[in-house]
């Protein structure tokens, strides 16, 4: 069969970009090998399916659970004995994601986008390109979008295998683990960690760099980890090197080693969430391929192939689901013959722990580093109404404005619903908005959104309440 576009990979990046390319009257398919346990299509990639939407479903079920215990008698609100059932918890994150990927087989269908189940590598170039599909099916298509995604980094000291599992396994643990150690202390190792920490996991992080969260600014990376340390079921240790660690049918061993010497410890799981890598192997021979894996692309996400496109984790970029569809969307204009693009500078970043760590644009440490002259405002939680009487007054907005034109430079949140709050913040951004104008928008009160309002006032030296 002849297409204009083949899409490999129905990831967030690739199914959204055959979406868009339908809806622009290009004839396309889409392949992607994802199957559940019944041997069916699993549309949706890792983000629906073993990412974004799992973990957020634990992580909901998990809050509740803790909030319930924790939080409920200081409202008033009193129970007989409090439990839950984690069998319960995954059949639920189980039905949310089963109406993800069935919504995405419904949406192909309404746009008349073709879906292939299978493993698919482009054999051939010329005017078509020829894309053979495992089970022995074939594809022509005259532009090809690979979207092929990432998979779990592995480290050679600690195996999978067992009970040593990675982001898929700790996703899928059916009964709480008493003793869970995490390698990575990156956005994985964070949200999974918070998921069986509130469950009653006592959490172990080890984490390879000396620094927290250095992706982060500066500020929010350190009042972070001063929360986190503040609860006494998990430990987060730094400048750890993993030396080996060995499974067997009770426990695994980790044998690790920091400034402090040499520790053994034993574990009921231990979870690699070390990173992710390109799934850039076995598509094409010819394909550009970087030092680290990543398809080679140029702004527009064109590889080295005429009329070939790569997008998502399998490229260069922040690993994100919303990076990845807004590339899909891209490709599918440029495609069409549209002019396209966005704002590689406005991605906005969050780790939905508790509190929520939210961001977008340029860090503190990055605009002194490029010498840009700028304004910092900041304005803590505790002082909003709304966040107090929601119990979850803990962290700051801090606002950085350009010293000359006022300019928003970075928003970084840690605090309540940090995740809703930024994108007021992108919004800004996208519109070229000062810190001023933040300020000088009325916001409705009492609401978290006063937050942002009084940092903006604050990068003028002008907040009001505090
Ligand atoms: P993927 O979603 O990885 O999809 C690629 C698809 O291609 C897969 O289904 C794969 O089976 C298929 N495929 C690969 N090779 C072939 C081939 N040769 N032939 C056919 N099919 C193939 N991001 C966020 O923005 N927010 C979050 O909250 C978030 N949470 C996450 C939580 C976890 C536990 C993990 C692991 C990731 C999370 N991410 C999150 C990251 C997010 O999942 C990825 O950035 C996103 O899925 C990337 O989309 P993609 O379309 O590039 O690739
Ligand atoms: P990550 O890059 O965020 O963190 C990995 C951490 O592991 C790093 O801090 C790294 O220093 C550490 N590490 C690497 N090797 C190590 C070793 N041998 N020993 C100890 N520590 C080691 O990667 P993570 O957490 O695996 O997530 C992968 C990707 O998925 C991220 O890039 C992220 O963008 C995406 N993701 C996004 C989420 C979100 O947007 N909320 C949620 C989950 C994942």
């Amino acid at each position: 069969m002849r297409y204009d576009v083949a899409v490999i990979g129905a990831g967030p990046g690739g199914y959204v970009c055959a979406i868009r390319s339908a809806q622009l009257g290009l004839k396309t398919v889409c392949v992607d090998e994802r199957m559940d346990e019944a041997g069916k299509a699993a549309l949706g990639g890792t983000c629906l399916n073993v990412g974004c939407i799992p973990s957020k479903a634990l992580l909901e079920s998990s809050e509740n659970y803790e909030k319930a215990r924790e939080e409920f008698s200081s409202h008033g609100i009193t129970f007989g004995e409090i439990g839950f059932d984690v069998g319960a918890m995954q059949a639920r994150k189980k039905r949310i994601v089963d109406s993800h990927t069935s919504g995405i087989a419904f949406l192909f269908k309404k746009n008349k986008v073709d879906s292939m189940l299978g493993r698919a590598r482009i054999e051939a170039t010329g005017e078509f390109y020829r894309i053979l599909v495992s089970g022995g099916q074939q594809i022509e298509a005259k532009h090809v979008v690979i979207a092929t995604g990432s998979s779990p980094r592995q480290i050679s000291a600690a195996p999978l295998g067992g009970r040593i599992v990675d982001s898929t396994g700790a996703l899928s643990f059916q009964s709480v683990p008493d003793r869970l150690c995490i390698i990575g202390a990156g956005v994985i190792g964070l949200e999974l960690g918070s998921v069986w920490r509130r469950l009653g996991s006592d959490v172990t992080i080890l984490e390879a760099m000396p620094d927290f969260l250095p992706m982060a600014d500066g500020k929010i990376s350190k009042e972070a980890l001063r929360l986190f340390r503040k609860n006494k079921d998990w430990s987060i240790r730094l400048g750890v090197e993993i030396i080996s660690a060995e499974s067997s049918a009770e426990s695994v061993k980790v044998v690790s080693r920091d400034a402090k010497g040499e520790s053994r410890e034993e574990y009921d799981h231990l979870v690699v969430a070390a990173g992710r890598v390109p799934n850039s192997s076995g598509i094409f021979e010819g394909l550009g391929i970087d030092s680290r894996g990543f398809i080679e692309v140029d702004e527009c996400c064109r590889t080295n192939l005429p009329r070939v496109y790569a997008i998502g984790d399998v490229v260069r970029g922040p690993m994100l689901a919303h990076k990845a569809s807004e590339e899909g969307v891209m490709v599918a204009e440029i495609i069409s013959g549209m002019k396209s693009g966005f704002d590689r500078d406005i991605v906005p970043s969050v780790i939905y722990t508790f509190p929520e760590i939210a961001w977008v644009g340029k860090t503190e440490e990055e605009l002194k580093s490029a010498g840009i002259e700028y304004r910092a405002g900041q304005f803590p939680f505790t002082a909003n109404g709304r966040a107090q009487a929601m119990g979850a007054a803990q962290g700051f907005v801090k606002m950085l404005g350009d010293a000359k034109t006022d300019r928003i430079l970075g928003v970084h949140i840690i605090g309540p619903h940090a995740s809703e709050l930024v994108s007021e913040a992108v919004v800004a951004m996208a519109f070229s908005a000062s810190s001023e104008d933040i300020a000088s928008i009325i916001h409705a009160h009492p609401s978290l959104s006063e937050v942002m309002h009084e940092a903006a006032l604050s990068v003028d030296g002008r907040a009001m309440h505090i």
